[in-house]
């Protein structure tokens, strides 16, 4: 069975843990921990071992990935055995830009390998933030100021640099001072060349700078389709091309290209459900192989390609496709890849 390679990301959850608790973050943490450095060494062989390789490597998922206290080591170690990309071409992260201390960020830049770093940041302005992510405003402000200091300092064009701003109610009406903050921001450095966009669906949606507006995810459908018709608004008020883009039909594109796996091991086959019931297994006891290959997997991909009679609770219940998904176009393209 293949991975669509254009898109196929590999997930390895360093931390649950956090040091925010924002308001739009219902993440379930039943149990919380870091990942020891001697599982993320055996996940990454057994990366090596299989006949996968991926073309993004996203070393977090539900938690502050700069939060863990080996992060560096881990990063190098992921760049020592890499060689040859044979684990993943990209590397990138999100951040509340918190822990994005002159060390870190000194390592970041000089190690060559961070293609993109998203700062989630919600706000265009400190009650906002408050209110929001309950952190310091002006703390992570002046921390990316200083990344962008270095990154110029070293003439570096990687990492790609995304400021992101999830759409909700309590900060519907801040879309434009934002992009206003950010601009004035990138301004003190003489930086010009900002992108706006609304989402990861568009072929050109990253540049060296870029704002990115996201939908908020919510675990209730219903409050989820408040939420959508909320961001359409707002996404049509700055977007010429919005409407034109959203109302494709698309299907959710998780098992046919990401592969997750929390901070104890267990693989998922998409970013959104970290449900103990929806995991292929620990990649502890299994090769990845034989999880991407297996019955669960194809009973999913089959799924959402409407083929057979089985449905999955998981994912009829999913409010998520939001990334990764496909344009129903490119369904006989997936049906190609559950070829085995
Ligand atoms: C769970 S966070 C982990 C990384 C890091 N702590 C951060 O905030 O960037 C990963 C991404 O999910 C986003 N996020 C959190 N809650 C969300 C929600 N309900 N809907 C959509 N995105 C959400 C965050 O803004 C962030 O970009
Ligand atoms: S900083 Fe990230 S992981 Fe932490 S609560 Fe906020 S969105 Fe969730």
């Amino acid at each position: 069975m293949k991975f669509d390679q254009l898109n196929s990301t590999l997930i390895i959850e360093l931390t649950n843990m956090c040091n925010l608790n924002c308001i739009m973050c219902e993440i379930d943490r039943p149990r919380q921990g870091f990942m020891t450095i001697d599982l993320f060494r055996e996940i990454l062989n057994k990366i090596k071992q299989s006949k996968y390789s991926f073309n993004m490597f996203l070393p977090f998922w539900k938690g502050e990935p700069l939060l863990h206290p080996q992060f560096i080591e881990m990063m190098e170690l992921y760049l020592k055995m890499n060689l040859n990309n044979s684990i993943a071409k990209n590397l990138g992260f999100d951040t509340n830009a918190h822990f994005l201390d002159k060390d870190i960020s000194e390592f970041i830049l000089k190690s060559n390998i961070f293609t993109v770093i998203t700062f989630s940041i919600d706000a265009a302005c400190n009650n906002t933030y408050s209110l929001i992510r309950g952190g310091d405003f002006e703390k992570i402000l002046n921390n990316i100021r200083r990344f962008i200091k270095i990154k110029l300092s070293l003439n570096k064009k990687n990492p790609n640099i995304v400021f992101q701003f999830i759409v909700m109610e309590e900060n519907k009406d801040e879309l434009g001072d934002f992009i206003k903050k950010i601009k004035e921001l990138l301004l003190e450095f003489d930086i010009k060349n900002l992108k706006v966009n609304y989402n990861y669906d568009k072929p050109d949606f990253i540049g060296e700078y870029t704002i990115l507006f996201r939908k908020v995810l919510k675990k209730n459908k219903v409050e989820q389709e408040k939420s959508n018709i909320l961001f359409s608004q707002k996404m049509s008020e700055i977007f010429e091309d919005f409407n034109t883009i959203s109302n494709l039909k698309t299907i959710c594109g998780g098992p046919f290209s990401h592969v997750a796996i929390d901070y104890e091991g267990n693989v998922y086959p998409c970013c959104v459900e970290n449900k103990v019931d929806f995991s292929l297994g620990n990649i502890i006891y299994k090769s990845l192989n034989d999880i991407i290959c297996s019955e669960d997997m194809i009973k999913l991909r089959n799924y959402l390609l409407g083929i057979g009679n089985e449905k999955n609770k998981v994912c009829e219940n999913c409010i998520g496709q939001v990334f990764p998904i496909y344009y129903e176009k490119n369904i006989k393209m997936l049906k190609g890849l559950s070829e085995i």
